[in-house]
């Protein structure tokens, strides 16, 4: 039964990538190029770039997937999972990281047990090293669903993280 679920929502999905592709290839000449464009705009719209327009951009550009997995790995902008509910970024440009921005981000690899680039399986986090995001001055940066902190310390991190969590539960119980 729960088989015929996952199958039935995965044709739901497949469909909406389908759609969704027909019309944006309409759009495009079928040009090498256009793999950036196009995966920005399925990352837009999806918030991840899913297997099946991989493959569906794979034959309309006759770009080999594997080289369009590469695309995907190389720019942090595309991820090939949903991000989560709270998306937190951790800045590795130059100046955050000698100001130990590298800290950050392994308490926060320590504490949600996710790696960059990954989500949690509740689908609540995702992280996300980021490169320079124009915030220098206030080095060491991480940001949550774009929001930036500042002089950032592993302790002010660890206080974000907990009134999330502590949100949340309040969100949970109040649906119980
Ligand atoms: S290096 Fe992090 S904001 Fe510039």
């Amino acid at each position: 039964m729960q088989n015929e679920e996952e199958n039935t929502v995965c044709e739901e999905i497949k469909e909406k990538i389908t759609t969704f592709l027909k019309e944006l290839f309409s759009t495009y000449k079928q040009e090498k190029d256009n793999l950036i464009p196009i995966l920005e705009e399925v990352q837009e719209k999806f918030g991840y770039i899913p297997k099946e327009a991989q493959k569906q951009i794979s034959e309309f550009l006759a770009i080999p997937m594997a080289e369009i997995y590469g695309v995907i790995t190389f720019y942090s902008r595309f991820t090939l999972e949903p991000k989560g509910k709270y998306a937190i970024s951790v800045c590795l440009g130059t100046a955050c990281f000698v100001k130990g921005s590298r800290k950050i981000m392994d308490r926060l690899t320590e504490r949600l047990k996710i790696q960059p680039g990954q989500t949690t399986e509740d689908g609540m986090f995702s992280i996300d090293e980021t490169r320079c995001v124009g915030a220098c001055g206030l080095a060491p940066v991480f940001a949550v669903n774009g929001e930036v902190h500042g002089k950032a310390t592993v302790k002010m991190l660890d206080t974000v993280l907990d009134e999330i969590l502590e949100n949340e539960k309040g969100v949970t119980n109040e649906n119980n």
